[in-house]
C-alpha cells in the first residue's frame, strides 16, 4: 500500500530542487518525491504522468511561469493541490497565485521543519476536505442552503442576501432563515435596523448549539417566515467561532426551514471553506467594475479547483449600469454558463433602503421596483 504524500517539485534553480528531495528524503514514510521540472509546462505535461498529490511551485520559472502553470492546473486538475514558493517581497505574486487557485505558500528560505509541516498540514485538510464532501449525505439535510459570496467588498452581497431571503419568504409554504456568516464585518442587522440584538457570538458563548430550540431565543423573527442570525457586532468576536459551531448551527437549523440563506465574507477561511462545500448553491456576487469582473473569474477558477461545477456555483452581477464601459452583452458572453441574473444599480432607492434599515424588497410598491423585480426573478431560477 503507498499512502504517501506525492510530491512534485518545480524550481528553475536545480539546488533548490535539490535541497527539497533531501529534505522530504529524510520523511521519506510521509512522502515521495514523483517528479522534477524547471518550468511551468514540464510541470503540466508531468502531472498525468506521475499524478502529484502536490505540486511545489516556484513562482519565477521560464518557459511557463508559477502563477500561470497554477491557473492552468485549477482549471484542469483541481484535485492537484499547489503550494508556492516565493522570496521576500513578492506579496503581490503570492495573492495572484492564491486567486489562481493556490492552496497555500511558502516563503523561501525555509527550514526543514516549515517545509514538511506546510506539505503536511496543506494535504491534510483538503484531503479531508475531498472526502467529506464525496461522502456526504444527502439524505440527512432538508433546508436548501443558498450562499452568497464575492471576492471583492462592497458589491451588494449583503443587500442582495438579505432581499433574495425577504424575497423566498413571501412564498407561504416557504419557511427561511438568513443567517449573517461575515463574522468580522458582516451587516445584517443594520441593514434591518436590529444593531442591538442578539447575534451568533452569544449562542456560541452559551454553548449548546446542537438543539434548534436552544438556538431560537438568539434568532430575530423578522416575520413568520422569515428569522435571522446576525453576526457579532464587533470584528475581533469572529475568532472565537469556529467551523465547528457553524456546522452545528447550520445542522440544527436546516431540519426547520425550507431555505437557509447564508452571507458570507470575503475571504476563503476554514469557516467560509465549510459553507461552501455544504451549500446547495454558491451566488458569486460581482459588478461590472473591472477589477471585481477580474477577481470575480478568478475566483470562479478557485470554485472550480474546490471541486464545485456549474450547477452549484451561480453569478449574479450587481448594479448594472452603463457607466462602466464593459456592456451587458460582454459580460452575458464572458460568463454564459455561469450566469444567473444581473441586478440595475439604483444608488438612490437601495441607498435610503440601506440607510432605513428597511429591505428594499419589502416596501409596498416592491413590485415596481427594477432592483425587486430581477431578484424576484433571481429567485424564481433557484431551485428551493
Ligand atoms: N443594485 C444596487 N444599486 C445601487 N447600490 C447598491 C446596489 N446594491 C448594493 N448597493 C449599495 O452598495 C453598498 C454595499 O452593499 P453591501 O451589500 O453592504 O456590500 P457587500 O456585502 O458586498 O460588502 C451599499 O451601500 C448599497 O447601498
Ligand atoms: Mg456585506
Amino acid at each position: 500500500m503507498n499512502n504517501k504524500i506525492k510530491v512534485l517539485i518545480a524550481d528553475d534553480i536545480i539546488d533548490t530542487i535539490t535541497l527539497i528531495k533531501r529534505i522530504l528524503l529524510m520523511e521519506s514514510d510521509i512522502f515521495e518525491v514523483v517528479g522534477e521540472a524547471t518550468n511551468g509546462e514540464e510541470v503540466l505535461e508531468l502531472i498525468p504522468k506521475v499524478n502529484p498529490d502536490v505540486v511545489l511551485m516556484d513562482i519565477n520559472m521560464p518557459v511557463l511561469n508559477g502563477l500561470e502553470a497554477t491557473e492552468q492546473i485549477t482549471n484542469t486538475f483541481p484535485n492537484v493541490i499547489v503550494i508556492i514558493m516565493s522570496v521576500q517581497g513578492e506579496s503581490e505574486y503570492l495573492k495572484k497565485a492564491m486567486l489562481n487557485g493556490a492552496k497555500e505558500y511558502i516563503i523561501k528560505p525555509f527550514n526543514v521543519d516549515d517545509l514538511i509541516e506546510t506539505i503536511r498540514v496543506t494535504y491534510t485538510k483538503y484531503r479531508d476536505r475531498q472526502i467529506k464532501m464525496l461522502s456526504r449525505q444527502e439524505k440527512d439535510r432538508e433546508g436548501k442552503v443558498i450562499t452568497f459570496f464575492s471576492s471583492k467588498g462592497g458589491v451588494g452581497k449583503s443587500v442582495l442576501a438579505l432581499n433574495c431571503a425577504v424575497m423566498l419568504s413571501k412564498n407561504p409554504n416557504k419557511k427561511v432563515l438568513l443567517i449573517d456568516m461575515d463574522l468580522q464585518f458582516g451587516d445584517i442587522s443594520i441593514l434591518t435596523n436590529q444593531i442591538n440584538h442578539k447575534s451568533i457570538l452569544d449562542l456560541v458563548d452559551e454553548g449548546q448549539l446542537d438543539s434548534y430550540e436552544n438556538i431560537i431565543p438568539y434568532l430575530y423573527i423578522y416575520n413568520e417566515n422569515l428569522h435571522m442570525m446576525f453576526a457579532p457586532g464587533k470584528p475581533e468576536a469572529a475568532e472565537y467561532i469556529g467551523r465547528n459551531d457553524i456546522e452545528k448551527i447550520i445542522k440544527a437549523c436546516q431540519k426547520h426551514y425550507d431555505v437557509l440563506v447564508i452571507d458570507t465574507g470575503i475571504n476563503f477561511n476554514d469557516n467560509t471553506l465549510f459553507i461552501l462545500d455544504y451549500s446547495h448553491t454558491i451566488i458569486f456576487v460581482s459588478t461590472m467594475e473591472i477589477t471585481a469582473l477580474k477577481n470575480t473569474k478568478l475566483g470562479l477558477n478557485v470554485m472550480r479547483s474546490l471541486g464545485y461545477d456549474k450547477s452549484k456555483v451561480k453569478l449574479v452581477i450587481n448594479k448594472m449600469d452603463a457607466g462602466y464601459g464593459v456592456s451587458k452583452n460582454d459580460v452575458e458572453e464572458t460568463f454564459k454558463d455561469n450566469l444567473l441574473a444581473m441586478i440595475p444599480r439604483k444608488d438612490k432607492i437601495v441607498g435610503l433602503s440601506v440607510n432605513r434599515g428597511q429591505p428594499i424588497c419589502d416596501s409596498d410598491k416592491y413590485n415596481k421596483i427594477k432592483v425587486c423585480k430581477a431578484i424576484e426573478e433571481m429567485c424564481s431560477k433557484l431551485t428551493v
